[in-house]
């Protein structure tokens, strides 16, 4: 008997093959962050191999990139290839306008840079990520920022009505830090109705380095469960 836990992995996979068929020979790839994206990095390396796929990967993350290295994939960098051609990433919550929430494996900001260099960007999930607005069900923002300017940005945070929380790592001491070596605040704004004006507002703070919110950045998303794979288109 299939634990949910079970069914769970296998949405996100149903929608990692989603994307990956989007994937064409002598593409330029972004290779987003997550457990999600992790089947679709796995399914590029099985096409590589077996169809002779001739691609290059942009990590987003050091996971990403020892997924990439494990799964076969060749690397590239930004600088070499400021262009990508399409990138499949992973989210948090995931509205119907494609609002996204990003960012609890802490590598939105790559993330987002990786996503703005690119002319397609694919949203995979399994379909408990999916609200009507962000922020329900206490979702957290995830806001990456200088560790010199934390107090700073955890009052200003407060005074745009969100409840700043210093994200601890697991099996360390203290906070987590970023593959860029700095740290994440999860901040709760509660239920939010307009996540553009917000996310300007907390990426004027000065020490933000890149907020949680990827909003208008997103062409399509897979949304699934074990038995199908809806997709929502922009
Ligand atoms: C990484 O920082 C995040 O933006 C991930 O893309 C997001 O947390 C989704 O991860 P999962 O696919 O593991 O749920």
């Amino acid at each position: 008997m299939k634990t949910r836990a079970d069914l769970i992995q296998e949405a996100k996979k149903n929608a990692a093959l989603e994307a990956v068929k989007h994937v064409k020979d002598g593409f330029i790839v972004g290779l987003g962050s997550g457990t999600t994206v992790a089947f679709a990095i796995e399914a590029l390396g099985e096409r590589i191999k077996s169809e002779n796929l001739k691609i290059m990967g942009i990590p987003s993350s050091y996971q990403a990139f020892q997924l990439a290295v494990q799964y076969g994939i060749q690397l590239t960098t930004l600088d070499e290839h400021p262009l990508i051609d399409v990138t499949i990433d992973g989210a948090d919550q995931i509205t119907p306008k494609l609002y996204l929430i990003k960012g609890m494996g802490a590598a939105l900001a790559r993330e987002k840079i990786v996503a703005a260099a690119s002319k397609y960007n694919i949203i995979i999930a399994d379909e408990s990520k999916r609200v009507n607005v962000l922020g329900e069900n206490n979702q957290v923002v995830p806001i990456e920022v200088l560790p010199f300017a934390l107090s700073l940005v955890k009052s200003k945070i407060m005074v745009l009505g969100g409840i700043p929380v210093v994200r601890e790592g697991k099996g360390k001491l203290g906070p987590i830090v970023t593959d860029n070596g700095n740290v994440i605040i999860d901040a709760n704004f509660g239920l939010i109705q307009n996540p553009q004006d917000l996310a300007i507002k907390v990426k004027m703070i000065p020490g933000v380095v890149e907020t949680g919110f990827f909003t208008g950045l997103t062409d399509i998303a897979y949304i699934a469960t074990e038995s199908k794979v809806e997709k929502i288109q922009k």
